[in-house]
């Protein structure tokens, strides 16, 4: 495939780096969904958004759906989102507007992840997004935020603080402002119509209201001995930055000062066979489409003969 015939998720949607994403299985994804031609899917486990985004691009009506907030407002900047982007002018608003002596992040986080001058920036920027009238420019904001933190944290996570891992790539010389300005940019590209009402959702995927998907595309956290699948734990600090941390407790006794994290069904091996029942269970009438990693919990076959009982 060459540039000019790969999808535009691959050329124009931003890169992340998201815990599990299927980016580099996009062609083989769209080649399956290609030949079950649906006209509406479901991203139950968005993540990063880029599954959602290719079935925007084929023309599909989705639905985006994922119980992190961060991962919600990109998928509403990016999928649900046909037609707004931020000016120039918003841009400006955003970064230069003084919010008025917030100082939660300076304070609370202060030589656990960024600069001193990071952390300001973060701590105005919170405040000005929410006087964004428009919520599809607030989602783009967030979505940029996001981003920024993530790029601008060495191997892009935040289970760890401090500044080990730095091994001098230009993304970690670069200020959260200047990643943040990049990041806008790149998530205005994404905006486009595809004739469609798409839309994003933000919970449990067992509190999704049901709904008649052609396609219901699978992509849970994987339950093995080895791997982290705890999302929030990862992402811990952007996810509480949605909400200024309003939302979320902090668990004051760690040292990364993480929120409690989101109890999910598919992370553990004692809840695991009983989440996947009841979600082929959840779908009765849609083709289901699952990514699964082949050594986790359950196993393959185990999977196969599960979907096959669902009545
Ligand atoms: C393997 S990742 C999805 C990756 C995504 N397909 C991509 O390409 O970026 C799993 C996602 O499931 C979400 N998640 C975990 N448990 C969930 C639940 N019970 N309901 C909704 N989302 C959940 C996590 O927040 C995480 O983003």
């Amino acid at each position: 495939m060459t540039t000019k015939d790969a999808p535009k998720v691959l050329t124009k949607y931003p890169n992340t780096r998201y815990m599990g994403s299927k980016r580099k299985l996009i062609p083989t994804i769209a080649q399956v969904v290609k030949q079950l031609d649906p006209k509406s899917a479901l991203d139950a486990f968005a993540g990063s958004g880029c599954v959602a985004y290719l079935f925007k691009e084929m023309g599909l009506e989705v639905t985006s759906n994922d119980f992190l907030k961060f991962s919600y407002h990109i998928a509403n900047a990016s999928i649900a989102n046909s037609k707004t982007k931020l000016t120039d002018k918003d841009i400006d608003f955003l970064i230069n507007t003084k919010s008025g002596g917030h100082n939660f992040i300076q304070t609370k986080f202060k030589d656990l992840y960024f600069s001193d001058e990071d952390n300001a920036f973060l701590d105005n920027l919170w405040w000005n997004i929410n006087l964004l009238k428009d919520e599809h420019k607030k989602s783009l904001a967030f979505a940029a935020v996001s981003r920024a933190c993530i790029k601008r944290r060495p191997r892009g996570m935040f289970t760890y603080t401090g500044f080990r891992y730095d091994d001098g790539r230009k993304d970690l010389t670069r200020s959260l402002k200047e990643h943040f300005l990049l990041a806008a940019k790149e998530w205005n590209e994404t905006v486009f119509d595809n004739g469609t009402l798409c839309s994003a959702s933000n919970t449990d995927v067992f509190d999704l209201k049901d709904k008649d998907y052609d396609l219901v595309y699978i992509d849970p956290p994987y339950v093995s001995n080895h791997s982290d699948n705890d999302y929030t734990r990862r992402y811990h600090f952007v996810e509480g930055f949605i909400s200024y941390w309003q939302d979320d407790e902090i668990q004051e006794h760690t040292k990364t000062k993480k929120i409690v994290s989101h109890p999910s069904r598919f992370s553990s091996k004692t809840t695991i066979h009983k989440a996947f029942d009841d979600l082929f269970g959840q779908f009765p009438n849609s083709t289901l489409l699952i990514s699964y990693s082949s050594n986790s919990i359950p196993t393959k076959e185990e999977m196969i003969k599960n979907v096959g009982e669902t009545p």
